[in-house]
């Protein structure tokens, strides 16, 4: 748990190089001085409240801002609104209804232009047939889809009707999706044949039926035809999206919501095996994406192409493909595949096609193209970008500085954005217009938000490494873990209280900068992907040859971190690492496979039995290990040291 492990509290070193925003960027950006700080500063509530109602819609005004009986928030009480009408509707009916929503490429090349009045469309026709399927408000509803706009639209048709989405990643496996849908009870669920990646099919739809097989709530199965693969179709239990819509009626008026309404759960790893449905409400949320949207990204809706690369299936794509820009009425790009389909340039080519303005990626994506070189890069005109943004992990100065002089050519200020699914919106963050950069930090809480540095007893410090924590709600706030308000409480408010703990460790410099330091719980991040060590220790354990498994995140240059396994096997019992490996692919996804697996006779433990992470860690970061005195059994490190130093690799 945090706290007994402050190996991971380590300095970043020093970094003294500053960037302010150019005088071109300043020339046009929405805000250049202190103002919006200032206000959220002074009275947060208010700032939340102003942007609330001058950016959405209500059809109700709320009576109460914001009501904070800790740790449960609710805010702006008594309003009502409905995020589809706020995403789509008053853009088409303020006359904007012929404006790109969604330039979308498939990977092998093919297009599509999807406008505003379209996604209108679709959506109202979608939600008319979710309701044919009996859905209704406060239903929960399971999203399992390739990078297409059909991804959106059913979100965007849950919204409607009030029913919950719980998006999750194509990339899980069928067990990880029927996990999922039994924790939410969910009654639909929508996917699709397949999906194109890497040049070829990934079929989702035979991932979706074994995992129905395991959920007794799912009376409905939607499935979108992308991949034109074949598949099986259930009479009664299985639907083709097109042929719903083909029978749906045109219209649906957006029902009004009320400002707490579930809007969705999504699941993200925690320290325990169990990943947790984070609870995400109406009428805050959207204030907070749509209010972080316009000022951090400094949208602009008369010039800008914005293109985040994120999948729909984590937060990202929820808050930044979805609600906030389609709130703000942006046009952006959606691509489907792999950044290296046909050839390693594809992301450049599409940022030139597109004349995109604004792109926001990870910086495991980024330090990928840098060992791909700035060749790629420079086949294309990339004079269009105005601002480049990183989330997801720590940007090491290096790849930030890459970023700056190769991607954007010295001209684009870059925004490091924190914040989590926890969060709903971003949270610290350079204002573009504003703030001067230090390549490395992600700065400044963004307006009407507090955050602080304390240390191990929760004493605020503000020089030096700490935890970070929050120190007032924030619109976008989690409500709870959907169906466990203990393990809310426990979760995030019980290690410093009165105080939100991230899991993360920072570090304040003499100019008041934050940087973050990665995570300090059981929590690993591989290429911006949180995976708990627990979960992959659970699916190793699951395999019959696997007697006791113990896994870490060892620093990597491309991934962040990458998964390490120290594996024992039962008794007589051999097993090839492939094989293991796999395991946990089916298990969990191919995005929690270990690099690595270690078979040793034993893992090192504590003399109360318990495994020793941090010296794993040491380990597999080839660390001198300094005193192992507290080990039941010092010799069984010297092997595994012994054994890390003949460095297997990945297949
Ligand atoms: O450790 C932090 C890291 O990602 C975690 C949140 O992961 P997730 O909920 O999957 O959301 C990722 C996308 C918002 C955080 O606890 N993290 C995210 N952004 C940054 C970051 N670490 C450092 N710098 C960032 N900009």
């Amino acid at each position: 748990m945090a706290g007994s492990d402050d190996a991971t509290i380590q300095d970043l070193g020093h970094e003294s190089r500053k960037f302010p925003p150019s005088a071109e960027f300043v020339a046009t950006t929405l805000v250049a001085d202190s103002s919006l700080h200032d206000e959220g500063r002074r009275d947060y509530e208010g700032f939340w409240a102003r942007h609330a109602g001058e950016l959405l819609s209500w059809s109700k005004p709320w009576h109460t801002i914001c009501e904070w009986k800790l740790p449960f928030v609710k805010w702006f009480i008594g309003g009502e609104l409905n995020v589809s009408y706020n995403c789509l509707d008053r853009h088409v009916l303020a006359g904007h209804g012929h404006k790109v929503a969604f330039y979308w490429e498939g990977e092998p090349g093919d297009t599509r232009v999807v406008t505003y009045q379209e996604l209108l469309d679709e959506t109202q026709k979608f939600a008319n047939a979710l309701r044919s399927l009996g859905v209704q408000k406060g239903d929960r509803i399971n999203i399992y889809l390739p990078m297409i706009p059909e991804a959106a639209v059913a979100m965007l048709a849950c919204a409607r009707i009030g029913a919950a989405h719980s998006v999750v990643f194509g990339g899980f496996s069928a067990q990880a999706l029927a996990d999922r849908i039994n924790d939410a009870s969910a009654k639909v669920l929508i996917t699709a044949d397949g999906g194109w990646r890497r040049g070829e099919i990934f079929p989702l739809k035979p991932q979706a039926d074994a995992a129905v097989e395991y959920t007794p709530t799912i009376e409905h199965v939607v499935v979108v035809r992308r991949g034109g693969n074949e598949v099986a179709m259930q009479a009664g239990r299985d639907h083709w999206y097109h042929e719903l819509l083909a029978q749906a009626a045109p219209t649906c008026p957006a029902e009004p919501m009320d400002a707490e309404q579930l809007l969705f759960l999504l699941y993200t790893s925690g320290t325990t095996g169990k990943p947790k449905g984070i609870m995400h409400t109406t009428g805050g949320y959207l204030t907070h994406v749509a209010t972080t949207f316009k000022y951090a990204f400094d949208h602009q809706p008369d010039r800008d192409v914005f293109w985040c690369t994120a999948d729909v299936g984590w937060v990202t794509g929820h808050s930044y493909i979805v609600y906030g820009p389609l709130a703000n009425g942006a046009t952006q790009v959606m691509y489907e595949g792999v950044p290296n389909y046909p050839a390693n340039d594809r992301v450049w080519s599409l940022i030139d096609k597109y004349k995109v303005t604004i792109f926001y990626t990870a910086p495991t994506a980024i330090r990928t193209y840098m060992k791909w070189g700035a060749q790629e890069p420079a086949k294309h005109d990339l004079s269009s970008l105005r601002l480049l943004g990183s989330v997801g992990e720590p940007i090491n100065p290096e790849a930030w500085i890459w970023y700056q002089e190769t991607i954007g050519h010295g001209r684009c200020p870059i925004i490091d954005t924190w914040w989590q699914t926890e969060t709903g919106g971003m949270m610290i963050s350079p204002l573009p217009g504003v703030t001067i950069t230090k390549p490395g930090s992600a700065t400044h809480p963004l307006p009407g938000i507090a955050a602080e540095v304390v240390d191990e007893a929760g004493n605020t410090i503000t020089r030096g490494g700490g935890y970070l924590t929050l120190t007032q709600p924030w619109p976008g706030m989690l409500r709870g873990i959907w169906g466990d308000p203990e393990r809310y409480r426990e979760t995030y408010w019980s290690r410093f209280p009165g105080r939100y703990f991230a899991g993360d460790g920072a570090k304040l410099d003499e100019d008041g900068y934050l940087w973050l330091l990665g995570r300090v719980d059981d929590v690993m991040n591989v290429s911006g992907h949180r995976i708990s060590t627990t979960e992959v220790e659970s699916a190793l354990v699951s395999h019959p040859s696997v007697a006791e498994a113990a896994v870490v995140g060892a620093n990597d240059a491309t991934t962040g971190q990458a998964i390490i396994a120290y594996v024992t096997l039962r008794g007589g019992l051999s097993v090839d690492e492939k094989v293991l490996r796999d395991h946990v692919a089916k298990e969990i996804g191919a995005i929690a496979k270990p690099k690595t697996i270690y078979f040793t006779p034993d893992l090192p433990k504590t003399r109360s039995g318990k495994i020793m992470r941090r010296l794993l860690r040491d380990v597999a970061e080839g660390r001198n290990l300094g005193d192992t005195t507290t080990l039941a059994d010092a010799s069984v490190v010297t092997e595994l040291q012994r054994r890390a130093t003949d460095s297997p690799s990945e297949d």
